[in-house]
């Protein structure tokens, strides 16, 4: 598909993925305005194109419907990754804030039915599979898009809200003929995430040197973290083949163990503490990994970053742009809000 020119619109453009989002359009030639209300995204994730007014930004909270309606006017294509959002630690503790989603969701895709945009994608999460197929150690499953389905049972209010938003697209697409397509992220990290997502908050805790180091849950639980440049590459190809309002997973399908990603993320930056487990904090289920075939086959689109790879990325990024003192004041909040 060829961006050049196309007038497009980031909701939530200041956030981790958006901002990564952000600069993959500009390089494609897009015409860019991020709508955020700044409430976890960052100006300076989006600092290099302010500053050479590459994009367009407005300040606005889209659960205003005036504030939806302006942003959306004009645009072809709207990526929608605005949401109420952290990591497990935010997302287990506040069901209420996440609910807010239901209502962000609506205003923003009934906007773009009237404003006319063609094209709208969607940030999904894995949190829309059911919880009862990620719970059984004697029966791993890889998460395929069709096995969400009746009976429903996503991953708290976040997920619910998530799958209602999937639900609302996919019938605008048929009533409406909008071409949409939702996006299943998994376990996103990278450059600019936040310590509320487990790997981050493991990198932080390895950078003040904490110890004993804590690791949430049993440790057991098995993840697909997916770094940064694969989500958005993975979305761009997703945002190509929108069309009948279907879901599509953009995960890797490389599972590691929660505490295999600890002995990773310790070797790598130097530290052997000792590991206690927390059973008792926010764990989310124990087996969730991608089927990524449907991405692939539609359009070539692999993951190219390993684990290893990613994590080298990220943990030099975050060694140069934290500091030890600040990260160990603020880790209790920074772990379980937004
Ligand atoms: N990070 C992950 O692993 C992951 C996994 C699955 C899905 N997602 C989805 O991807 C999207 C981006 O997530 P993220 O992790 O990059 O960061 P994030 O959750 O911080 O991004 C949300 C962005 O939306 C903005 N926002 C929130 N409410 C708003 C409102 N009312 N009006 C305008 N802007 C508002 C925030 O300021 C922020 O920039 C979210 O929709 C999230 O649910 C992320």
């Amino acid at each position: 598909m060829d961006w050049k020119g196309l007038p497009v619109l980031v909701t939530g453009g200041a956030s981790f993925i958006g901002s990564h989002l952000v600069d993959a359009l500009v390089l494609a030639g897009a015409r860019v305005t991020v709508v955020d209300n700044l409430s976890s995204g960052r100006l300076e994730n989006l600092r290099s194109h302010l500053d050479s007014q590459q994009i367009r930004f407005m300040e606005a909270d889209l659960r205003r419907q005036d504030a939806a309606e302006a942003a959306v006017e004009g645009q072809n294509c709207v990526f929608h990754l605005a949401a109420d959002h952290g990591g497990r630690g935010y997302i287990e503790t506040h069901d209420a804030a996440c609910a807010v989603n239901l209502m962000l969701d609506g205003i923003v895709f009934d906007a773009c039915r009237r404003a006319g945009v063609q094209r709208v994608v969607y940030a999904s999460s894995g949190c829309v599979y059911p919880s009862y197929i990620q719970g059984d150690a004697d029966n791993i499953v890889n998460l395929c898009e069709d096995s969400v389905g009746p009976p429903f049972d996503s991953d708290g209010i976040y997920g619910w809200a998530k799958l209602m938003g999937e639900k609302t697209l996919s019938a605008y697409a048929q009533e409406y003929g909008m071409k949409t397509v939702s996006c299943r992220y998994f376990t996103a990290y990278g450059p600019r995430a936040t310590e509320n997502h487990a790997v981050m908050a493991m990198i932080a805790r390895s950078f003040i040197k904490q110890n004993p180091f804590e690791v949430w849950g049993t440790g057991k639980q098995v993840r697909n973290w997916t770094y940064v440049s694969d989500i958005v590459e993975g979305t761009l190809k997703a945002a190509e083949h929108a069309g009948a309002g279907g879901a599509i997973n953009i995960g890797t399908m490389e599972g590691t163990t929660v505490l295999d990603a600890a002995e990773m993320i310790l070797k790598r930056m130097g530290n052997s503490p000792v590991i206690v487990t927390r059973p008792d904090m926010p764990t989310g289920p124990y087996y969730r990994i991608a089927d990524n075939e449907k991405l692939a086959k539609l359009s070539g689109w692999r993951p190219r970053v390993s684990l290893a790879e990613g994590l080298e990325q990220t943990i030099n990024w975050y060694c140069a742009n934290k500091s030890q003192s600040e990260i160990r004041a603020k880790l209790p909040q920074l772990l379980s809000e937004r």
